[in-house]
């Protein structure tokens, strides 16, 4: 038997300690760029059990993994999910457990995310206007998610992030006064390019774009945004920037513009239990076969993602021009 080695690193030299577990593909908003309005949700037997998801977890971190953040769709409206939430807390060699969430679930789930072991949490907010809010997100009600972010400032997370995808036209015009709420809150904000995940009619991704650039631009003229580098390692895909009189980093997440690629140390679980090992790509191994087969043991869980890393692409090539690059819905994933 061959040994198992105790990290992942693909063929490019890439070590893969990050892995982003979407938990489920459903969620209560319908955000314009991330899903069509009419969505047709994987059938939930389809879907990891908590006790998949928790083998899932125990595997990549017996790999090495020390962060594992949760996605969804919207993970906090997974059944049970604050029971894995509990259990990975606990998970000896987990050093980061996050979450990325819309922030709808926040008031009432905060405190016990955090006492169970979640450090950061990003939460997604693209708009401080009620009426855009709902037409963004479809169903959203931008008020709950304010008092989700600010239950969540209050408890105590070590970093919270808000992260805005910026559409030309819709709310470019926002860039200042969404740093000004990061900034009263003491918190972080990441500026996102919108990817071609999905097919949607809502709007053109052509027309839609906006690049980091330009609202770096716009930001500048009222702050000066000092460099804290490119981005590495651990830090992720954004290019961070910091304010003199502000603990608050404004952060540009540019898949477009500054490929980032080179850096990427992540692999993602679909909610149906698919590793895909690139956002861009649909290269990926059917984790969840593994564990209902009846041969099921956690080595050879291990071996079949030990063997999926050796396929992780290079980079993606997304264009914003027409057809999406990647048919499925950035849900999947999250993000
Ligand atoms: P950390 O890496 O933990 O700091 O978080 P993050 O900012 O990467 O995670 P978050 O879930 O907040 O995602 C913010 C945006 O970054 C989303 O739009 C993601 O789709 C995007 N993103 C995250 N990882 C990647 C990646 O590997 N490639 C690309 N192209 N986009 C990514
Ligand atoms: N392009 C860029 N970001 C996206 N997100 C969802 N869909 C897209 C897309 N097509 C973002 C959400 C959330 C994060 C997880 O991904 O706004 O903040
Ligand atoms: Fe839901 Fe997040 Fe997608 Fe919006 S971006 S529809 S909140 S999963």
């Amino acid at each position: 038997m061959r040994e198992l080695p105790n990290k992942l690193v693909d063929r490019f030299g890439r070590s893969v300690d990050y892995v982003r577990l979407s938990v489920t593909d459903r969620c209560d908003f319908r955000c314009v760029y991330c899903m069509a309005e009419d969505m047709t949700f994987v059938p939930k037997p389809d879907v990891l059990t908590l006790e998949e998801l928790y083998r899932v977890s125990q595997a990549f971190v017996e790999l090495g993994v020390g962060k594992i953040r949760l996605t969804g769709g919207e993970p906090l409206i997974r059944n049970n999910i604050l029971s894995l939430i509990e259990q990975l807390g606990q998970l000896d060699g987990l050093d980061q457990l996050v979450l990325t969430t819309n922030g709808s679930q926040l008031q009432r789930m905060a405190g016990r995310l955090h006492e169970y072991g979640v450090k950061r949490i990003n939460i997604s907010l693209d708009t401080l206007h009620g009426r855009k809010f709902r037409h963004l997100t479809r169903h959203g009600n931008l008020d709950q998610v304010i008092a989700g972010i600010d239950t969540a400032v209050a408890t105590g997370f070590e970093r919270i992030k808000i992260n805005a995808v910026i559409l030309k036209g819709r709310n470019e015009d926002e860039a200042l006064d969404l740093v000004n709420f990061a900034r009263q809150r003491a918190i972080d904000i990441a500026f996102i390019e919108e990817m071609p995940l999905g097919l949607i009619d809502e709007h053109d991704r052509a027309l839609s774009y906006c690049s980091s650039d330009e609202l770096r631009e716009i930001i500048g003229r009222r702050h000066t945004l000092q460099s804290l580098g490119e981005p590495a390692g651990d830090a992720g895909p954004a290019r961070y920037f910091s304010m003199a009189d502000s603990p608050t980093r404004v952060g540009f997440i540019s898949p477009h513009s500054h490929n980032f690629c080179h850096l990427c140390n992540r692999v993602r679980v679909t909610a149906e239990g698919r590793l895909l090992l690139c956002l861009g790509n649909e290269h990926s191994v059917d984790l969840r076969a593994v564990l209902r087969s009846p041969a099921y043991t956690p080595e050879i869980l291990k071996r079949a993602i030990i063997d999926a890393i050796a396929i992780k692409p290079e980079r993606h090539y997304f264009d914003n021009s027409g057809e999406p690059d990647i048919v499925r819905f950035m849900n999947m994933t999250g993000g």
